[in-house]
């Protein structure tokens, strides 16, 4: 009530403390039974919180001055019922069950304003400043399909981004409106994060991207589960590693993005992790930006933080690690993955290196070298939150041993540093006496 702006008088022989807190200074309290004379002069009267007979009384006096009437958790005496609202400015939804299951109506709320964008009433706001201009501009036949075209386009997912305060928007609206056949219809590209495989660690922006992709173009690390969200009639383009090993070239992902989004479709470049760590994601935003074509990132959870969480271990820790690096071990060929080894070997922090499993037995030599204590914990942990998760731990000098015990072949994150003790897994003697007992 309060926010639809009504004048609130909260009427009851008693007040417990805490509902008089609430209610002070924004409705006027008044503390003994109702009078006839106040029912009769309100707009709307709630009755809550009285045994049924009190309740049926009220309802009568308020009946019969024609007020309207809602009698809480008694619909057989409600002239209306209150639905659960969703609330995005002028964007509003309301829920009811007609007093049947009002719990249900409140979980469907909740899962409503989880697929709403939060951006949704300014959306509105800004639709609603050109309405006469596009009546004045198109004709009536095609209106619908303007704005149709309107809030699927790059101005629409701009503002749903949060980047309406430019004039930019502004005159990108007024040529569209003033020249919608001559102004390219362009798509956007989506660039988002899918997290590190279970569905459940997308975000809800992420989610709401995949559901209204028209093509959506992924990599090997992104999970079935996460794919089965999208459109029954979306496009799905692999463009990962094939089995022969030879990924998509980025230049031709990058080439059918932008040409995908100059068809006017909604294209969603979908990648594991987070799509700014070890993801080329830069470069394909960089890409897109220099043709022209408006693009957008959603962050992910990305593999060190999804995998931590799953084995149970902090990255940083008050008692053992102050700070967290990542680095990849990504190495072409025979040669050795190109880091400052005496750097990382000198800081006393957690060590999370992405692809470093063909190289760990080198990365662990190196940091040894370096000064790294042999006996420095480590987990290596593959398929992080998903299904088939694997945690083994031991000693940065048995890291390859450990790898090979537990049949680790990735996709896996090797995390270095004492926070690694933490993590719940196989340890590498537990790993051995394993095979000896199956031996
Ligand atoms: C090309 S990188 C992409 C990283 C991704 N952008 C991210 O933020 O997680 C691929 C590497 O990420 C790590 N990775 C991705 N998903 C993983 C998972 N579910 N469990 C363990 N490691 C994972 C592995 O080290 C894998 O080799």
């Amino acid at each position: 009530m309060l926010a639809a702006e009504a004048r609130l008088t909260v009427i009851s022989p008693e007040f417990a403390p805490l509902t008089r807190s609430a209610l002070v200074g924004v409705a006027q309290l008044i503390e003994r039974e109702p009078t006839v004379a106040e029912i009769e002069s309100s707009i709307i009267v709630f009755i809550a919180d009285i045994d049924s007979a009190s309740a049926r009384r009220w309802a009568d006096v308020a009946r019969m001055s024609g007020v309207l009437l809602n009698v809480v958790d008694q619909p057989a005496l409600c002239d209306f019922t209150t639905p659960s609202i969703v609330d995005r400015g002028r964007v509003t939804i309301s829920i009811s069950t007609v007093g049947a299951a009002p719990v249900l109506g409140r979980r469907l709320r909740a899962d409503i304003e989880a697929i709403l964008p939060a951006r949704i009433g300014q959306l509105a706001d800004f639709a609603d400043r050109y309405r006469d201009a596009v009546k004045g501009k198109i004709p009536v036949a095609e209106r619908r399909l303007f704005w149709e075209r309107f809030f699927d386009g790059p101005i629409a997912a701009q503002i749903l981004a949060g980047a309406d305060a430019g004039a930019d928007t502004h005159e990108k609206m007024l040529e569209l409106i003033n020249r919608p056949n001559v102004v390219e219809r362009t798509g956007v590209v989506h660039i988002v994060g899918a997290g590190p495989g279970d569905p459940e660690l997308l975000t809800i922006k992420a989610l709401r991207h995949i559901q209204h992709a028209d093509v959506i173009l992924y990599d090997r690390l992104v999970s079935e589960g996460i794919l089965s969200l999208a459109r029954r009639d979306a496009e799905l383009l692999y463009v990962g590693k094939a089995k022969s090993d030879h990924s998509v070239p980025q230049g031709d992902i990058e080439a059918r993005m932008v040409s995908f989004a100059r068809e006017g479709k909604t294209v969603v470049r979908l990648k594991g992790g987070d799509p700014f760590v070890f993801g080329r994601g830069g470069e394909e935003l960089d890409a897109l930006r220099s043709a022209g074509i408006p693009a957008f990132v959603t962050p992910g959870v990305t593999a060190a933080t999804g995998c931590a969480a799953a084995a149970g271990m902090a990255l940083t820790h008050r008692d053992y690690a102050q700070a967290v690096t990542f680095v990849t071990g990504h190495a072409k060929g025979e040669t050795e993955p190109e880091l400052d080894w005496p750097a990382l070997a000198a800081l006393k922090n957690t060590l999370v290196v992405y692809m470093g499993v063909t190289k760990a037995e080198t990365i662990a030599a190196k940091l040894i070298a370096e000064g790294r204590a042999a006996s420095t914990p480590v987990a290596v942990i593959e398929n992080g939150t998903r299904e088939n998760q694997k945690v083994v731990k031991g000693a940065l000098g048995a890291i390859s041993t450990m790898i090979k015990a537990g049949g680790i072949k990735g996709p896996a994150v090797l995390v270095i540093g004492e926070v690694a003790a933490l993590a719940d897994g196989e340890t590498l003697s537990g790993l051995i006496a394993k095979e000896r007992l199956a031996a």
